[in-house]
């Protein structure tokens, strides 16, 4: 797509989600990582930031885990202005090796779930519209840096996305190995579904009991939301079990609405291990006909696994 005379770029013009000509030119040339044009923030951008990070604080202290908490310190992110990738790598990387790495928009399954495996971050860099703090569909700077980011600073935590990253692999060199075109996708989409359920009810949506037997939250869609990490501990109407592998992966789940339904681990080694338990699993057969529903599976999605290179 050329750039048309509107669309060039100047200090200021804004990264605003879905209104950002920068990111539009880059998605539209197959960009799919990207640098982070910092000087192009608006000022209003920098005002969400620092509204969604204030309001966020005294929530954070109540329902949060306490390592999430820690890592929030450990970044020293500025309340007032969105972050810059790189600083927030100069913190991170030396504590776990993880670094959060700008991208244009949507990551193909697969590719995805490699980046963990390197120990990548693919890190939203557009700021939600001031105007619509409390919800948007897509990811966000905020829902990334604040709500993901910190986690990463937590060394089993960090080891557990790495493993997930792992267990991703396993499944592309399966699937490759079919010889069945029809079989193959099949497989494809009943693997990866229940892969991306695992990862919403535990990486995005997960609760951990605490210390003193209190619930708290890990999952970064709950840490990101000033409304939900709230309803999620408080609500009456949210059910919270134990989690348990084979209800995770056959269940499905809906991104526009609160959670009504939200499993608990017992720590960070119970996570990574219910990870390793997944794979064996993939390996067993048990995930090739997890229960239709959501989430599913693009073109692209199953794309990036059949072209993934699993050696
Ligand atoms: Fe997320």
């Amino acid at each position: 797509m050329a750039l048309t005379q509107t669309q060039q770029f100047y200090p200021g013009m804004g990264l605003t989600t879905t209104k950002a000509p920068f990111i539009e030119v880059a998605r539209s040339r197959g960009e799919l990582y990207i640098e982070q044009p910092y000087e192009l923030y608006s000022e209003e951008n920098h005002e969400a930031w620092r509204r969604l990070y204030a309001r966020i604080q005294d929530r954070w202290q109540r329902y949060a885990t306490e390592k999430f908490l820690e890592g929030v310190s450990k970044l020293c992110l500025d309340p007032n202005r969105v972050p810059r990738l790189d600083d927030v790598n100069q913190f991170l990387a030396p504590l776990t090796g993880f670094k959060a790495k700008a991208v244009s928009g949507y990551v193909p399954a697969y590719i995805f779930f490699d980046c963990l495996r390197r120990r990548e971050f693919p890190t939203t860099i557009t700021v939600r519209d001031i105007n619509s703090l409390d919800y948007l569909p897509e990811p966000d700077i905020f829902h990334d840096i604040a709500g993901h980011v910190p986690m990463h600073t937590d060394k089993r935590f960090a080891d557990t996305l790495v493993r997930f990253g792992e267990a991703a692999h396993t499944a592309a060199r399966i699937v490759q190995e079919i010889k069945d075109p029809e079989l193959q996708v099949q497989r494809i989409i009943s693997i990866t579904r229940a892969l991306a359920r695992f990862f919403w009810f535990t990486i995005e949506f997960g609760l951990m009991r605490g210390k003193n037997g209190e619930l708290k939250v890990y999952g970064s869609g709950l840490l990101s939301s000033y409304g939900e990490i709230a309803h999620a501990i408080e609500s009456p109407d949210v059910q919270r079990y134990p989690i348990q592998l084979e209800w995770v992966i056959n269940q499905y789940f809906e991104i526009d609405h609160y959670q009504p339904l939200l499993f608990i681990v017992d720590s960070f080694d119970h996570l990574f291990d219910l990870v390793d338990q997944l794979e064996r699993w993939m390996l067993e057969g048990k995930l090739n006909n997890v229960s239709p529903g959501e989430p599913t599976m693009s073109e692209e999605d199953i794309r990036s696994f059949l072209e993934a290179v699993v050696d």
